[in-house]
């Protein structure tokens, strides 16, 4: 695909696809993360001389127009990030787009109303993309975590006008591809998360691709039930067991080792101190749940991590919103940050809670990289063709 260096961008109208589905708490956003790693892109393309105009969802609105769902509040978190003023369109397609994409001069910068108050974004309308299109002489997409969306903003606009990918599309796509496109050998991979069930794609491909396979969180225990171990009360899926025995049969198959947790921090209840104990396996009181793993697993993950050149992270081991069941989860944290930082370990995270775990552990800035990506990770870990992305490679 083509990237900003492909780009003459002085003079042109660059329509850039953004995230900026930022978490929102009663009208501020609480993480930034999303606007600072879009800045880069912005920026080189400002200095370019291109007449910015960006788009992006906020929300799930359903083609209707929500007022709490507007990306109005993003034209001063954008404004302020830049430190040059961001101007704001009511709408991202239409007379009151077309005429403020029109007055903007080189180097200056719109932001466009929420693609997804029109029904036409989520259904990838024609009509919509070739809006979209009207305001624009090159696309460029820096929305790596919308790209599992073949929505209008994402993929329609792309067959229409000359695309590229952005900065930060860029960096994403090169970390996965070290990470398990083309990995130094060993990788491991960290799967961690409630439910079986929702990674069942996820586990399938990984036990392809990697070396190791560790799993932790409650989706451990459906995996040590499913072998016979008894699990107390701890959230697992029974209806799984089956599915599970066959995802560890085909690893064994493909050469991929399973690491299952040896031992488990177990409590009474999930609430923060609750009265909790390390268990080996076979030993979880049927009263108990387990909500972290406990340091025997810790040392034997830590072992393959040793030996191990790249990682692949996502979801924590333990119930790590509250104390103490984030131990297992930060002190592997700790140690992928000081391998990544000797210069052993090549560490990829993403997806939903992993960021959260891994700032939680004090390390997200410690790693290789840390993907800005939800479900898009997720469905780059399932080995699925992602439409934003194959819509640039076009
Ligand atoms: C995300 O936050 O993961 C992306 O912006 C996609 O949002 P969506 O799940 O509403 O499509």
């Amino acid at each position: 695909f083509r990237t900003l260096d492909d780009l003459d961008a002085r003079g042109k109208r660059v329509l850039l696809r953004a995230d900026l589905n930022l978490p929102v708490k009663d009208g501020r956003i609480t993480d930034m993360t999303r606007i600072e790693r879009l800045v880069p892109t912005l920026r080189e393309l400002l200095d370019k001389g291109a007449r910015l105009v960006v788009c992006s969802h906020f929300d799930r609105p359903k083609g209707q127009r929500v007022p709490e769902m507007s990306l109005k509040p993003m034209q001063a978190a954008l404004t302020q990030a830049l430190g040059r003023e961001v101007r704001f369109a009511d709408d991202c397609i239409g007379p009151e787009a077309e005429a403020a994409v029109a007055a903007l001069k080189d180097g200056e910068a719109l932001l466009l109303e929420n693609t997804r108050f029109h029904k036409g974004e989520e259904k990838n309308d024609p009509a919509l993309a070739q809006g979209l299109a009207k305001l624009a002489d090159a696309f460029v997409n820096d929305a790596f975590s919308a790209a599992h969306r073949a929505h209008a903003s994402t993929e329609g606009v792309a067959r229409l006008v000359p695309a590229y990918a952005g900065r930060l599309m860029q960096a994403e796509l090169e970390a996965l591809d070290k990470a398990l496109g083309n990995p130094q050998r060993p990788v491991v991979a960290i799967v961690g998360g409630a439910k079986v069930s929702t990674k069942l794609d996820l586990l399938g491909n990984l036990t392809k691709k990697v070396d190791v396979l560790v799993i932790g969180g409650a989706m451990a225990n459906t995996f040590l039930a499913a072998q016979g171990h008894g699990v107390g009360k701890s959230l697992q899926e029974a209806e799984m067991h089956d599915t599970a025995s066959q995802i560890m049969a085909d690893a064994k198959s493909n050469g991929c080792e399973i690491l299952l947790p040896v031992d488990l921090v177990v409590a009474e209840a999930f609430a923060a101190h609750s009265p909790n104990e390390v268990v080996g396996l076979d030993a979880v009181p049927a009263d108990r749940m387990a909500l972290d793993v406990g340091p025997e697993t810790v040392k034997a993950v830590v072992s393959r991590l040793a030996s191990a050149r790249t990682l692949v992270w996502n979801g924590p081991f333990g119930a790590f919103e509250i104390a103490p069941f984030d131990s297992a989860t930060v002190a592997v944290a700790k140690e992928v940050a000081r391998l990544t930082e000797a210069g052993s370990l090549t560490s990829v995270g993403g997806g939903g809670d992993t960021v959260s775990a891994l700032r939680h552990a004090g390390v997200a800035e410690r790693m290789s990289y840390v993907s800005t990506a939800g479900g898009a990770f997720l469905e780059w870990l399932e080995g699925k063709e992602l439409p934003g992305v194959a819509a640039l490679s076009r």
